[in-house]
């Protein structure tokens, strides 16, 4: 084994900096066993530095991040600042001064991914970055390494916690959004502010990072089409239960059909409850994988917390103190099909759709033909009438949602239906 320690810096000593740098201590001497060589706390960049950090040597804190990137002496640099800047600069500087990094940061790679990767490969660096999605698990280095001879054709997950805790509240307890929102807030698991979250950005920036790594395509951020979940009500779940279904935020990654475009969404859906990812409770995350040959792939564990996360970190330090040892770096950024990717009009699933009607003879025809006129097959109808109101929950078989957009404008049209309570996709069958 190598005696000479690599020098790493850890810029942020946050909720998943401070795991990072107590496993690297408690740790300390697998890591050398299983890397080779030493592993050596650097410097810890924070933005407090008066902050009591339990088993961080004070002397090694420090506010210039800058300084401590440009030391010219660190292997590699682990940034969990998050956010863009200063993070992206620190990083870009941190490959011109010979460093190679680990990142959790999503938000980052999902904006900025193909030009951080494009200076690491011009510096000969590694940027890794397996916690950026879904935390604990393992996710990036499978679809990366581990299925690199093997065709994705979906990628199907749930990748944020706090929604899931929150919709799997609604589901178990029948409580409506803000009531579950509030206890996901009171618990934890919901910032102060979840807009992030409950509107499915983080969800979104995930999806772009995985959909770009499935396919050996770039996918940026823009292309994802997100839809948050904070319209989803109880009594979307009661429809759901009556089909069956549970109600889930997913991110969507496609190859379409033809094979040449793939598209990527965030947005609430309805799936079945045989489905693997309907058994996915609380704050946990999951994604599914489809492909041609290996099949279905599940993939399961908790998407965030600070040891969890740190975990994820901890894997890509020894990978990428690994490759710097043996004077290699491992796979960059693949992006050789660099297949187009559709806008959501493009996607084909299945809808539920309810609408409020009027509770006269004819009405369930006129909608009918509305449907038949966009292209969009009907697979179900259900009619509930009261009052001289009545409610039409229709399920479509597969269509594309420009048509189904159609048919929703169309059918807002007719004076016989007094609005549209909800258009929930249908999706995992
Ligand atoms: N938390 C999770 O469960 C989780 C899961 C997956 C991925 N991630 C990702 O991991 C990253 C870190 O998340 P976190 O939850 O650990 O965040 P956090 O608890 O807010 O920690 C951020 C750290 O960065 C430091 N910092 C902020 N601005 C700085 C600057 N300009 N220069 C130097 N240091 C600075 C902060 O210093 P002070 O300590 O002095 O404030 C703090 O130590 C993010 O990209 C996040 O998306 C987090």
């Amino acid at each position: 084994m190598r005696t000479r320690p690599l020098k790493v810096a850890l810029l942020g000593c946050g909720v998943v900096g401070s795991e990072v740098a107590r496993i690297m201590t408690t740790h300390a001497e697998d890591l050398a066993a299983r890397i080779g060589a030493p592993v050596e706390l650097a410097g810890v960049a924070v933005r407090r530095p008066s902050r009591v950090r339990e088993g961080i040597d004070p002397a090694l804190v420090t506010t210039d991040a800058t300084a401590l990137v440009k030391r010219g002496d660190i292997d590699v640099v682990v940034e969990v600042i998050g956010g863009i800047e200063p993070a992206r600069s620190l990083i870009t500087t941190a490959f011109e001064h010979g460093a190679s990094v680990v990142s959790a940061n999503k938000a980052l790679l999902a904006q900025d991914g193909a030009a951080l990767h494009a200076a690491a490969e011009d510096h000969d660096a590694d940027l890794y970055y397996e916690a950026a999605v879904a935390g604990a698990i393992p996710l990036i280095r499978p679809l990366r390494e581990s299925l690199a001879g093997d065709k994705v054709n979906r990628v199907l997950g749930i990748v944020n916690g706090t929604t899931n805790f929150i919709l799997d509240k609604m589901d178990s307890t029948g409580a409506g959004y803000q009531e579950a929102l509030d206890e996901a807030t009171a618990l934890g698991y919901a910032e102060a502010d979840p807009t992030a979250d409950v509107e499915g950005f983080d969800a979104a920036a995930k999806a772009a990072i995985l959909a770009g790594i499935a396919f050996h395509t770039r996918v940026r951020l823009d292309d994802v089409y997100r839809e948050g979940m904070t319209e989803v009500t109880a009594s979307d779940f009661a429809s759901a239960r009556e089909m069956g279904c549970t109600i889930k935020l997913l991110a969507i990654c496609e190859r379409a059909e033809d094979g040449a475009s793939v598209t990527a969404r965030v947005h609430p859906a309805m799936i079945p409850l045989t489905h693997p990812l309907a058994s996915v409770r609380g704050a946990y995350n999951a994604v599914f994988v489809e492909s041609d040959a290996a099949g279905q792939l599940m993939f399961y564990g908790p998407g965030a917390g600070g040891a969890p996360t740190a975990s994820a970190v901890l894997g890509d330090l020894v990978a990428v103190c690994r490759n710097r040892l043996n004077g290699a770096t491992g796979p960059g950024e693949s992006a050789y099909t660099a297949l187009p990717v559709s806008g959501m009009g493009e996607v084909v699933t299945r809808y539920h759709i309810s609408l409020d009607v009027a509770d006269k003879p004819g009405v369930l025809a006129q909608v009918a033909t509305v449907f038949a006129e966009h292209g969009v097959s009907i697979d179900t109808v259900r009619q509930q009438g009261k009052d001289g109101e009545a409610s039409l929950v229709v399920v479509t078989h597969r269509a594309s949602d420009a048509a189904l957009g159609g048919t929703v404008e169309a059918l807002r049209k007719l004076d016989t239906v007094r609005g549209v309570a909800s258009i929930m996709r249908v999706e995992g069958e």
